[in-house]
């Protein structure tokens, strides 16, 4: 794990917030993270004690007062998804009824977040409805990083902060002293994300049109933008089961990119994952700790960075009432 602080987090203690104390709890998602995070503060975790009735029913018992605090809850609702959502809506429920003074849900990496439309008819938009229940359980606020759609971010009634681990993914690459750098957007989805990294390291932009026949299947129909001889940068918001990044590195190379670095802020990978991005053409697959990933999941080609620094700063910031957009520039 590669921890690069981009920003430096000041939190002295001296309470001027109208929300009272910084208090920080957490699920039990992506417990790294959250220690991280705790340390990048200088505060320490409260005990939700969450814990499992014998039919898997979920419990939590708050261990400290919460009562009149500036309370930031954090939970990525990742894998096991629907247990990590529901572990998040009860421990909002617990905090509301705790009488904390404001409620902010740090939630790194959005599960459903690729449902947000209804792309055949009688389709759910289940990032509407997970958006939906948050609120209701008592969310005041939410602390996001890199959703899959920018348009999520209005799914909510209450403010919301969004996050990007851009510049951390590209202070990486800057550092990997690549030439001739092209920066690719694997579908038209992420042609957004990929300008925007392409701007971070002034370098012109290649378009990948993709198709995907079936869920786990994936069909490179175009590109468009100048790859020969170039270090191509692939652009990600997910890594699922690496069928993107696979065909897309090849493609690449069979248009004769120099090297092919993808940089994809959450690395959700699925069974089988890991092991067809080994096999792929890659040189290297750079990701953040927004969902944990296991041991024997990390080492070539997989460079983990930590986003815990941004996300402390971000919650700095909103406990002092500071802008937050001011990261971005
Ligand atoms: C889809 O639109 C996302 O941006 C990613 O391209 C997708 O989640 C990658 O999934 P997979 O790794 O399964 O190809």
């Amino acid at each position: 794990m590669i921890g690069r602080p981009l920003t430096t987090v000041e939190y002295t203690n001296e309470d001027t917030s109208p929300w009272g104390d910084l208090k920080l709890i957490a699920g039990t998602a992506n417990p790294g993270l959250t220690e991280r995070i705790s340390k990048e503060i200088g505060v320490p975790l409260t005990d939700p004690r969450v814990r499992r009735f014998p039919d898997g029913e979920i419990d939590v018992k708050i261990q400290d007062s919460m009562r009149g605090h500036d309370v930031f809850l954090i939970q990525p609702t990742c894998y096991p998804v629907n247990e990590s959502l529901m572990e998040l809506f009860i421990l909002l429920d617990a905090l509301r009824r705790a009488s904390a003074g404001r409620i902010t849900a740090v939630v790194p990496y959005f599960g459903y977040a690729r449902k947000e439309r209804k792309s055949q008819p009688r389709e759910p938009i289940s990032a509407k409805l997970m958006a939906n229940f948050m609120t209701l359980a008592g969310a005041d606020r939410v602390l996001l990083l890199d959703l899959h759609a920018d348009a999520i971010e209005g799914f909510f009634d209450v403010p919301t902060d969004h996050l990007t681990a851009h510049k951390i993914l590209a202070a990486h690459i800057r550092g990997r002293h690549m030439d001739r750098i092209a920066v690719v957007a694997p579908d038209a989805g992420g042609a957004k994300r990929a300008e925007h990294m392409a701007r971070l390291l002034g370098a012109p932009l290649v378009f990948v049109y993709k198709r995907r026949p079936e869920d786990d299947a994936v069909e490179i129909l175009d590109m468009a933008g100048e790859v020969l001889g170039r270090d191509c940068v692939v652009v990600e918001d997910i890594i699922s089961t690496g069928g993107t990044m696979v065909e897309v590195a090849t493609s690449l190379r069979e248009h004769g990119a120099r090297r092919v670095i993808i940089a994809c802020t959450h690395a959700v990978l699925a069974p089988g994952a890991v092991e067809r991005l080994r096999r792929a053409p890659v040189d290297e697959v750079v990701v953040t700790d927004s969902v944990p990933i296991p041991e024997e999941k990390q080492g070539p080609p997989i460079t983990v960075l930590s986003v815990a620094p941004l996300l402390a700063e971000a919650i700095v910031r909103v406990h002092e009432n500071r802008s937050v957009s001011e990261l971005f520039r």
